[in-house]
């Protein structure tokens, strides 16, 4: 029997105040519903079915890398009826796997567990202790027999002895396709809601002689469903202390973990310090031996061994190589590659360049659309000028130029090996190799003037 798994994620999530999809909320930096896929993924599924609503259909662009089967549940009628847009199409006695797409921290290892576990029984509900189980469905056990689920009762419709329950039901059900459809088929709405809710199949199979059994979950955390902005920041929380936990215990040295946050997918090699505030965001490779000191961001980034990132730093979609010194107060912008031993220094911003090893810009210097050799001094103030105001231009610095400070580069242009620029000259011609060149206004003297 080959499993499917079914990702409900059409519900208008009202409570979130959003005009985004509530499940495309970010945890962690990634949707919710793309955590859900990941871990969906993971389990190696025959097919995965996510339900939207029609005013949603254009999140599908946001998972084409996913294989996925997307069905629309034309008025979101509750969560059995978003179940049965899809079950038609899977085919007959086969698994089915039904999680929500609002419980983004779900473990695919405790699913794994979850599918394998294997009592008698036609209906399986993972279930969780909380403390508030305030907004969960309860689940109801049977008196006579423990290891039954009598019925779960939504928070709307349970009295106040039942909302003293503290169990309650994770949304994460385990059956199969031909007993989901029966059971399904026997769902009303008659309740507070006026929807047809999942949770009522397990009354509904009592009643038929089916059994339900529960498997109660021992940690709660990675169970928490997602419905407003409190338990969005709930849930980032937990997911930034797994993090923090996880890279504390893989030896890298941090300073104030609470302060570090990590919104992607982050590497970090040996002996890697990193002071407070920062944040990694999507793609982050960081090798062995780097420093990130207090107050950078780094997204989408490699920094290779030995690095030291200086304070007040924001470093984007670009590569960095060993034992440079980035910062304090620099700016690396997108597309932009630095070799090793490079020097960027304070307020010097850098976009779509490429820096060849031993080059320096320490101060207060723009480098766009820029090739830059080895052994290069940049000056302070030095400007690239690469846009017309129509269109950018690319500067081309050999190896072993000197740049006088305060120079303006006035692209296209290409500075020939071991040119040496006097400070203040603006450069607009192409030299020869190993020229000097001034481009500036003579100085004059006006002798003993008078104001
Ligand atoms: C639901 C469960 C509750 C459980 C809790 C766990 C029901 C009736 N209740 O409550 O027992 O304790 O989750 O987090 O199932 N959705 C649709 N179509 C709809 C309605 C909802 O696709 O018509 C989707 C939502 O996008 C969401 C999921 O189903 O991903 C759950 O819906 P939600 O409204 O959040 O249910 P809860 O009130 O949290
Ligand atoms: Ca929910």
């Amino acid at each position: 029997m080959s499993l499917n798994i079914i990702i409900l994620a059409a519900g208008k999530g009202r409570r979130m105040h959003s005009s985004l999809p509530k499940v495309m909320h970010k945890v962690g930096g990634s949707t919710m519903l793309e955590h859900v896929l990941i871990a969906s993924k993971k389990l190696k599924p025959k097919t995965i079915n996510v339900v939207i609503n029609s005013k949603t259909d254009d999140i599908k662009k946001s998972f084409e890398q996913y294989d996925v089967n997307w069905y629309i549940q034309l008025k979101q009628n509750g969560t059995a009826d978003a179940v049965k847009t899809v079950l038609p199409h899977l085919a007959i006695n086969e698994k089915v796997l039904v999680l929500y797409a609002d419980t983004p921290l779900i473990d695919h290892k405790l699913l794994e567990k979850f599918i394998k576990y294997m009592p008698k029984s036609d209906v399986k509900v993972l279930t969780v202790n909380l403390e508030n189980p305030f907004g969960y469905g309860r689940i109801v056990r049977e008196q006579a027999e423990e290891e039954i689920v009598a019925k779960i009762i939504e928070e709307l419709e349970a009295d106040h002895i039942q909302k003293n329950i503290k169990e309650c039901n994770t949304g994460i059900i385990f059956s199969d396709s031909t007993t989901l459809k029966n059971l399904i088929s026997k769902v009303d709405n008659k309740n507070s809601k006026k929807e047809y809710y999942l949770t009522d199949i397990v009354s509904i199979a009592n009643k038929n002689n089916l059994l339900v059994v529960p498997l109660l979950a021992k940690e709660s955390n990675s169970l928490l469903g997602v419905n407003d902005k409190i338990q969005l920041e709930k849930t980032e929380k937990i997911f930034q202390n797994n993090k923090r936990n996880h890279f504390l215990s893989q030896g890298v040295t941090m300073l104030d973990s609470q302060t570090v946050y990590f919104k992607g997918n982050v590497s970090i090699g040996e002996d890697v310090e990193i002071e407070q505030n920062v944040v990694f965001e999507g793609t982050v490779k960081i090798e062995d031996n780097v420093k990130i000191r207090a107050n950078t961001n780094i997204k989408n980034t490699k920094i290779s061994s030995g690095t030291e990132i200086k304070t007040f730093s924001i470093i984007e979609d670009s590569t960095i190589g060993s034992n440079c010194s980035i910062g304090p107060f620099a700016r690396i912008r997108p597309n932009c590659k630095l070799e090793e031993n490079v020097g960027i220094g304070n307020f010097v911003e850098v976009k779509a360049t490429s820096i060849k090893k031993n080059t320096k810009a320490n101060h207060l210097t723009y480098l766009g659309d820029t090739d830059i050799g080895e052994n290069v001094n940049v000056g302070a103030g030095v400007i690239t000028c690469n846009y017309d105001g129509v269109n950018k231009h690319k500067t081309i610095i050999k190896d072993n130029v000197f740049v006088g400070s305060d120079s303006q580069l006035i692209a296209p242009i290409v500075v020939e090996e071991g040119v040496t620029i006097a400070a203040g000259s603006t450069i607009t011609d192409n030299s020869e190799k190993d020229s000097l060149l001034i481009a500036r206004s003579r100085q004059q003297e006006k002798k003993n003037w008078k104001k």
